[in-house]
Protein backbone atom coordinates (compact mmCIF):
# COMPACT_ATOMS: atom_id res chain seq x y z
CA UNK A 1 0.00 0.00 0.00
CA UNK A 2 1.33 3.46 -0.88
CA UNK A 3 0.79 5.64 1.88
CA UNK A 4 0.89 9.43 1.50
CA UNK A 5 0.30 12.36 4.05
CA UNK A 6 -0.71 15.59 3.18
CA UNK A 7 -0.50 18.17 5.88
CA UNK A 8 -2.30 21.91 5.58
CA UNK A 9 -1.69 24.20 8.22
CA UNK A 10 -4.77 26.82 6.34
CA UNK A 11 -7.01 24.12 4.92
CA UNK A 12 -10.42 24.67 5.77
CA UNK A 13 -11.18 22.23 9.12
CA UNK A 14 -15.52 22.73 8.42
CA UNK A 15 -17.56 22.11 5.06
CA UNK A 16 -19.18 25.66 4.17
CA UNK A 17 -17.17 27.05 1.81
CA UNK A 18 -17.62 27.27 -1.79
CA UNK A 19 -14.23 29.21 -2.71
CA UNK A 20 -11.44 26.20 -2.94
CA UNK A 21 -8.65 28.87 -3.20
CA UNK A 22 -9.96 30.83 -0.16
CA UNK A 23 -10.79 27.75 1.68
CA UNK A 24 -7.11 27.29 2.77
CA UNK A 25 -5.79 26.46 -0.73
CA UNK A 26 -8.58 23.16 -1.07
CA UNK A 27 -7.32 23.29 -5.26
CA UNK A 28 -4.27 21.89 -3.94
CA UNK A 29 -5.89 19.67 -2.02
CA UNK A 30 -7.59 18.60 -5.06
CA UNK A 31 -4.65 18.24 -7.18
CA UNK A 32 -3.00 15.50 -4.55
CA UNK A 33 -6.27 13.55 -4.37
CA UNK A 34 -6.21 13.53 -8.24
CA UNK A 35 -2.16 12.74 -8.59
CA UNK A 36 -2.49 10.32 -6.09
CA UNK A 37 -4.91 7.81 -7.22
CA UNK A 38 -4.82 8.58 -10.99
CA UNK A 39 -3.28 7.18 -13.78
CA UNK A 40 -4.47 7.91 -17.74
CA UNK A 41 -7.73 5.96 -17.77
CA UNK A 42 -7.58 4.24 -14.71
CA UNK A 43 -7.27 4.44 -10.53
CA UNK A 44 -4.53 3.66 -8.64
CA UNK A 45 -6.14 0.55 -6.68
CA UNK A 46 -3.06 0.70 -3.79
CA UNK A 47 -3.29 3.93 -2.18
CA UNK A 48 -3.68 5.56 1.12
CA UNK A 49 -3.81 9.36 1.34
CA UNK A 50 -4.66 11.19 4.76
CA UNK A 51 -5.40 14.34 4.67
CA UNK A 52 -4.20 16.40 7.92
CA UNK A 53 -5.65 19.54 7.72
CA UNK A 54 -4.81 22.30 10.89
CA UNK A 55 -6.81 25.69 9.25
CA UNK A 56 -9.74 27.38 10.93
CA UNK A 57 -12.38 26.90 12.76
CA UNK A 58 -12.12 23.51 14.11
CA UNK A 59 -7.95 21.94 13.31
CA UNK A 60 -7.26 19.33 13.71
CA UNK A 61 -9.05 17.27 10.93
CA UNK A 62 -7.34 13.95 10.05
CA UNK A 63 -9.27 12.72 6.83
CA UNK A 64 -8.02 9.25 5.14
CA UNK A 65 -8.90 7.86 2.03
CA UNK A 66 -7.94 4.24 0.75
CA UNK A 67 -8.39 3.19 -2.33
CA UNK A 68 -7.98 -0.47 -2.00
CA UNK A 69 -11.29 -0.20 0.31
CA UNK A 70 -13.64 1.85 -1.87
CA UNK A 71 -12.54 0.00 -5.23
CA UNK A 72 -13.51 -3.29 -3.89
CA UNK A 73 -16.92 -1.65 -3.22
CA UNK A 74 -19.42 -1.84 0.19
CA UNK A 75 -21.77 -0.52 -2.34
CA UNK A 76 -22.27 0.70 -5.80
CA UNK A 77 -23.39 3.74 -4.89
CA UNK A 78 -20.58 4.22 -2.89
CA UNK A 79 -18.44 3.56 -6.08
CA UNK A 80 -20.51 6.14 -7.75
CA UNK A 81 -20.07 8.71 -5.08
CA UNK A 82 -16.44 8.56 -4.99
CA UNK A 83 -15.74 8.96 -8.67
CA UNK A 84 -12.45 11.09 -8.92
CA UNK A 85 -13.22 13.54 -11.60
CA UNK A 86 -12.13 17.25 -10.59
CA UNK A 87 -15.19 18.06 -10.73
CA UNK A 88 -16.81 15.90 -8.20
CA UNK A 89 -13.28 15.90 -5.63
CA UNK A 90 -14.37 19.62 -3.88
CA UNK A 91 -17.86 18.21 -3.49
CA UNK A 92 -16.19 15.21 -1.89
CA UNK A 93 -13.80 16.61 0.57
CA UNK A 94 -16.91 19.71 1.88
CA UNK A 95 -18.91 15.98 2.19
CA UNK A 96 -16.42 14.34 4.30
CA UNK A 97 -15.82 17.29 6.71
CA UNK A 98 -19.73 17.87 6.95
CA UNK A 99 -20.02 14.22 8.20
CA UNK A 100 -17.72 14.99 11.10
CA UNK A 101 -19.08 13.69 14.60
CA UNK A 102 -16.72 15.07 17.85
CA UNK A 103 -15.45 12.35 19.32
CA UNK A 104 -15.87 9.73 16.22
CA UNK A 105 -14.08 8.42 13.63
CA UNK A 106 -16.77 8.17 11.08
CA UNK A 107 -16.77 6.19 7.80
CA UNK A 108 -18.38 8.72 5.50
CA UNK A 109 -17.95 6.23 2.28
CA UNK A 110 -16.07 2.65 1.91
CA UNK A 111 -12.66 3.01 2.71
CA UNK A 112 -13.00 7.02 3.48
CA UNK A 113 -12.81 8.35 7.48
CA UNK A 114 -12.67 11.63 9.17
CA UNK A 115 -11.56 12.00 12.56
CA UNK A 116 -9.76 14.78 14.91
CA UNK A 117 -6.46 13.70 15.04
CA UNK A 118 -3.13 15.75 15.65
CA UNK A 119 -0.36 15.21 12.77
CA UNK A 120 2.08 13.17 15.04
CA UNK A 121 -0.79 11.06 16.29
CA UNK A 122 -1.59 9.90 12.48
CA UNK A 123 2.18 9.42 12.14
CA UNK A 124 2.71 7.13 15.34
CA UNK A 125 -0.53 5.41 14.04
CA UNK A 126 1.89 4.84 11.21
CA UNK A 127 4.78 3.55 12.26
CA UNK A 128 2.79 1.19 14.82
CA UNK A 129 1.25 -0.61 10.97
CA UNK A 130 5.12 -0.71 10.19
CA UNK A 131 5.42 2.05 8.19
CA UNK A 132 9.19 4.37 8.01
CA UNK A 133 7.80 7.97 7.62
CA UNK A 134 10.01 9.97 5.27
CA UNK A 135 9.57 13.80 5.47
CA UNK A 136 9.36 14.72 1.25
CA UNK A 137 11.95 17.97 1.34
CA UNK A 138 14.43 19.54 -1.05
CA UNK A 139 17.51 19.49 1.06
CA UNK A 140 16.58 15.52 1.96
CA UNK A 141 18.82 12.11 0.61
CA UNK A 142 17.71 11.52 -3.07
CA UNK A 143 15.11 9.17 -2.94
CA UNK A 144 16.47 7.41 -6.01
CA UNK A 145 18.85 6.16 -3.00
CA UNK A 146 16.52 5.12 -0.67
CA UNK A 147 16.11 0.91 -0.38
CA UNK A 148 13.81 -0.60 -2.44
CA UNK A 149 12.62 -2.39 1.03
CA UNK A 150 12.35 1.25 2.67
CA UNK A 151 10.45 2.34 -0.27
CA UNK A 152 7.90 -0.33 -0.12
CA UNK A 153 7.09 0.53 3.74
CA UNK A 154 7.00 3.70 3.02
CA UNK A 155 4.29 6.47 4.49
CA UNK A 156 5.51 10.28 2.37
CA UNK A 157 4.79 13.13 4.39
CA UNK A 158 4.35 16.69 2.12
CA UNK A 159 3.82 20.10 2.70
CA UNK A 160 1.23 22.59 1.34
CA UNK A 161 1.90 25.75 -0.78
CA UNK A 162 3.62 27.25 2.71
CA UNK A 163 5.20 23.92 3.32
CA UNK A 164 5.46 22.43 6.59
CA UNK A 165 5.24 24.61 9.84
CA UNK A 166 8.89 25.92 10.60
CA UNK A 167 8.54 25.20 14.35
CA UNK A 168 7.54 21.48 12.93
CA UNK A 169 10.46 20.75 11.01
CA UNK A 170 13.11 20.47 13.13
CA UNK A 171 10.97 17.71 15.03
CA UNK A 172 10.08 16.20 12.30
CA UNK A 173 13.39 15.73 10.57
CA UNK A 174 14.95 14.19 13.83
CA UNK A 175 11.89 11.55 13.84
CA UNK A 176 11.71 10.68 10.03
CA UNK A 177 13.93 10.16 7.09
CA UNK A 178 14.22 12.76 4.80
CA UNK A 179 13.75 12.76 1.62
CA UNK A 180 14.40 15.36 -1.90
CA UNK A 181 12.98 14.18 -5.15
CA UNK A 182 15.78 17.33 -6.67
CA UNK A 183 16.91 20.37 -6.10
CA UNK A 184 13.86 22.17 -7.50
CA UNK A 185 10.80 22.99 -5.55
CA UNK A 186 7.88 20.93 -6.96
CA UNK A 187 4.02 21.75 -6.54
CA UNK A 188 2.69 19.65 -4.01
CA UNK A 189 0.71 17.31 -6.54
CA UNK A 190 3.86 16.83 -8.53
CA UNK A 191 5.84 15.47 -5.83
CA UNK A 192 3.25 12.87 -5.52
CA UNK A 193 3.51 12.15 -8.97
CA UNK A 194 7.22 12.04 -8.70
CA UNK A 195 7.23 9.47 -5.62
CA UNK A 196 4.23 7.57 -7.31
CA UNK A 197 6.40 6.95 -10.22
CA UNK A 198 9.29 5.96 -8.74
CA UNK A 199 7.55 3.10 -6.50
CA UNK A 200 6.08 1.95 -10.69
CA UNK A 201 9.41 2.05 -12.00
CA UNK A 202 10.98 -0.02 -8.75
CA UNK A 203 8.35 -2.71 -9.37
CA UNK A 204 8.29 -2.81 -12.81
C1 LIG B 1 4.99 23.77 -3.00
S1 LIG B 1 6.05 22.89 -1.93
C2 LIG B 1 6.18 24.02 -0.58
C3 LIG B 1 6.94 25.24 -0.88
C4 LIG B 1 7.22 26.08 0.36
N1 LIG B 1 7.39 27.44 -0.03
C5 LIG B 1 8.48 25.56 1.07
O1 LIG B 1 9.51 26.17 0.90
O2 LIG B 1 8.42 24.54 1.77
C6 LIG B 1 4.99 21.66 -1.24
C7 LIG B 1 5.67 20.49 -0.61
O3 LIG B 1 6.23 19.66 -1.62
C8 LIG B 1 7.37 18.99 -1.10
N2 LIG B 1 8.46 19.27 -2.03
C9 LIG B 1 8.55 20.25 -2.96
N3 LIG B 1 9.70 20.15 -3.66
C10 LIG B 1 10.34 19.05 -3.18
C11 LIG B 1 11.59 18.41 -3.49
N4 LIG B 1 12.41 18.86 -4.43
N5 LIG B 1 11.90 17.29 -2.80
C12 LIG B 1 11.09 16.80 -1.84
N6 LIG B 1 9.91 17.38 -1.49
C13 LIG B 1 9.55 18.49 -2.14
C14 LIG B 1 7.60 19.49 0.32
O4 LIG B 1 7.08 18.55 1.23
C15 LIG B 1 6.80 20.77 0.35
O5 LIG B 1 6.33 21.06 1.64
Amino acid sequence: MRTFIYFSSSARTSGNWDDLMKAGRMDIVCNVIIHSFSLSHQKREDVELHLVFYGMPDPPKHIVISTKEYLSGRSQDDKEKLTISKKDIAGFIKKMLYKYREGEKTEVFAGCFIEKKNLYAVLDELKEQGKKIFLLDGDGQDIREVSNEDIKNGAFLLGDHDGLPRKEIKRLKQECEVVSVGNKTYFASQVVTIVNNEIDRRES
